[in-house]
């Protein structure tokens, strides 16, 4: 998907107007109903309590069936929270050798692109392990880690532990039922987590509602590399050197099938822009990385008339640790 070049010369933008795509369009017209569904009952496990029970036995679920690759009312959303779950202990290595070493850069591109300042509030949802949310750290802001899998959860927390770190706030919640007040927070961050989500548009909507006027979303996902060949060559890469590498380095391997299937199934750069825009983000655009296997996405909540005169910094209003809604840690 070629899009249209935008200012800087590496992003790219295609208003949802322009295009007539049938998958989005077909998307768009899913029974309200279920999509309600699919966002409110992912799991009786997604409550905002700390973890009390760390190494619980996941092994014994490894032989229950993998969740739905495609992203809508047909992902079981307790699948994927307890696929996480089992893959926690080696995801970060799993992801390090998957992506030949490249993953920390691709994320580190993110943390820019969310462009925080010292003092910021940022969440990132689908935070896993929080590599992402170590880098928005990095740049100054006060993180909020949000995933669903508490497993992930601790693992991050004890990496932060062992580098005798200072913390982010550690939430176990949904990123579909965000457990933050209307625009609290600067910028949200979602890295390889979207596609997880069994309502991709409710998901991007909920961010919109936490972020306040002026705030920033920035998506990191895998994406559909625009050139034909590459594309068929990556898609036969994923479900090949995938899983094989899987199976030596991962704590599920057969997660990694899913992993797979569900890059392939995901939409290109253009299509996913217009869902941004649709959920209530302005300017959505994007840049391609590693040829376009994986894509950036940014896009603006609308500034009210006084911010679009001045800087927007440091404006979201999250309250002191323990403060706000959704605070428990699952550290
Ligand atoms: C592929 S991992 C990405 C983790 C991390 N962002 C990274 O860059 O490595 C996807 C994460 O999304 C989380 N996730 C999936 N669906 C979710 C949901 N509905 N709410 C919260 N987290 C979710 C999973 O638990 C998992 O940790």
């Amino acid at each position: 998907m070629a899009g249209r070049h935008a200012g800087r010369q590496d992003w790219c933008v295609d208003p949802p107007e322009r295009r007539g795509d049938e998958a989005w369009a077909r998307d768009r017209g899913q029974p309200r109903a279920l999509r309600t569904r699919a966002a409110h009952e992912p799991s009786e496990r997604t409550a905002m309590t700390p973890v009390s029970h760390p190494g619980e036995a996941d092994a014994a679920r490894v032989g229950e069936p993998l969740p739905d690759p495609r992203s809508g009312p047909e992902k079981d959303a307790a699948l994927v929270q307890r696929m996480f779950d089992r893959v926690a202990p080696r995801y970060d290595l799993a992801n390090a050798v998957l992506s030949l070493g490249q993953d920390r850069h691709w994320r580190r591109v993110a943390a820019r692109a969310a462009e925080v300042v010292p003092g910021e509030v940022a969440l990132d949802v689908a935070t896993g392990t929080g590599m992402l949310a170590d880098d928005l750290a990095e740049a100054g802001a006060q993180v909020i880690a949000l995933d669903f899998s508490e497993p992930m959860l601790r693992v991050g927390a004890a990496r932060m532990a062992r580098a005798g770190r200072s913390d982010h706030r550690w939430v176990a919640g949904d990123g579909t039922r965000l457990p933050l007040p209307d625009d609290s927070v600067d910028a949200v961050t979602i890295a390889f987590g979207l596609r997880n989500l069994p309502d991709v548009d409710a998901g991007l909507a909920e961010m919109a509602r936490v972020t306040r006027p002026g705030g920033r979303l920035v998506v990191l996902e895998f994406g559909q590399p625009p050139h034909r060949a590459i594309r068929t060559a990556y898609h036969a890469a994923l479900r090949g050197f995938v899983p094989a590498a899987a199976r030596v380095v991962a704590s599920d391997p057969r997660a990694y099938s899913y992993l797979a299937e569900s890059i392939v199934a995901w939409p290109d750069a253009a299509q996913l822009a217009a869902r941004l825009g649709a959920a209530g983000w302005e300017r959505p655009r994007w840049k391609h990385l590693a040829l376009g296997a994986v894509t950036l996405h940014q896009g603006r909540r609308a500034p009210t008339e006084d911010q679009g005169r001045r800087a927007p910094t440091g404006q979201g209003r999250l309250g002191p640790e323990g403060d706000g809604p959704g605070t428990e840690g699952a550290s």
